[in-house]
């Protein structure tokens, strides 16, 4: 009913809208009064001498947990081997001492998510579940779990969830950081982003920008996404929710990877979404874009705020408030949401309900 959307017109769009207190809620009792993150449950695993890590997950789970890979790799001497849980499941399973498995699921019930745990298991393994279901079946079988505490999410295609699990997955990095003796001061500066990062959020998801250009876009058939390093995560993400809501038929791709295919598909039909915030790919994923407008291709950028050069290759722009390079992936999360729901309601599709998917998938 229109009441228990809470005035909206769609779940998503409420549960979209409750990102900023779903923060809020994942990181109470996690970041000390000095800014650092504190995860005690995780002391057991021995996290000063992890060298590989085992990343199991499926849909937006595992888009979440390919940002984890960029940032644990980057500040820490470690191996993520990420992979999604229909994969990971039927193939080998190498463990050492110094191996443990992360699986992330929003439902806690995911049925191939839950063997690849159960495979783990009988390997000897250890695995940390990060879920929102308290008691669901793969908290039940994990050695221990880290809650995302997002509150109940009925849209089907995850919003809140996904931010969540990025918040959960930051401060796994970040106090893995903290008890290998390797905090310097940036990561204090990222610590006091993730807990401003609600009003920041909060901000972004009042644009009422980002509808504006969805409008733009809402009649194409098709949709490419791209992005580069950390922010890969944030173009394959944009594309899932797309198609899963819209039905367009969106792709992502690292933007690097155009040119050994992709851009074969580009023409004034075929528009592309461009995840570019100002960060250390900045001028490689600016060339990129110019390819893709060189195709003619019509082209709608996520960049910082103050990028004006942006404007003069894309023929729209949605502006985020600048932010560690890292935290893109967050900060971006509602605007790839928002954008998705749009064009699916636009398009006079029911985004909760999206054909042919379930909320959770309990069959394999
Ligand atoms: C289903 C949902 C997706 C979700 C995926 C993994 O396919 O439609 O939105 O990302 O399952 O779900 P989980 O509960 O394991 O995170």
């Amino acid at each position: 009913s229109a009441a228990e959307k809470g005035g909206f017109k769609h779940f998503m769009l409420k549960e979209i809208n409750e990102i900023p207190e779903a923060i809020e809620s994942a990181l109470v009792g996690r970041v000390e009064s000095d800014y650092t993150p504190s995860l005690h449950e995780l002391d057991e695993f021995n996290l000063e001498k992890v060298k590989r890590i085992l990343l199991v997950a499926c849909g937006t789970s595992y888009h979440a947990g390919l940002v984890f890979k960029y940032f644990a790799e980057k500040y820490l001497d470690v191996d993520v081997l990420i992979d999604v849980a229909s994969e990971f499941r039927y193939r080998p399973i190498r463990l050492t001492e110094d191996t443990i498995t992360i699986a992330i699921s929003q439902s806690g019930e995911t049925a191939d998510t839950l063997e690849s745990i159960r495979a783990v298991k009988k390997a000897g393994g250890k695995v940390i579940a990060i879920s929102n279901v308290v008691g669901s079946t793969i908290t039940r079988e994990s050695d221990v779990t880290l809650y995302m505490n997002a509150g109940p999410e009925i849209g089907v295609a995850a919003s809140k969830t996904y931010v969540n699990q990025l918040i959960v997955l930051y401060l796994i990095g970040l106090y893995m950081i903290k008890k290998r003796g390797l905090w310097r001061q940036e990561h204090g500066e990222i610590v006091k982003q993730i807990v401003e990062s609600p009003k920041t959020l909060k901000g972004i998801i009042s644009n009422k920008g980002i509808e504006t250009v969805a409008d733009n876009y809402k009649n194409y058939h098709h949709f490419m996404y791209i992005g580069r390093g950390i922010n890969t995560a944030t173009a394959l993400e944009g594309a899932l929710k797309l198609k899963e809501i819209s039905y367009i038929n969106a792709v992502g791709y690292p933007a690097g990877e155009l040119k050994h295919g992709p851009i074969a598909l580009l023409d004034p039909k075929f528009p592309v979404f461009a995840v570019a915030p100002k960060d250390s790919l900045y001028e490689k994923m600016r060339s990129n874009i110019e390819e893709t407008r060189a195709r003619n291709a019509r082209i709608v950028a996520v960049a910082t705020q103050g990028d004006e050069e942006i404007k003069k290759i894309a023929h729209d722009v949605i502006y985020v408030p600048e932010a560690h390079e890292d935290l893109y992936p967050l900060i971006f999360a509602p605007v790839i949401q928002l954008f998705a729901y749009y064009i699916a309601d636009k398009r006079g599709y029911d985004p909760d309900k999206p054909r042919n998917l379930a909320k959770s998938v309990t069959v394999e």
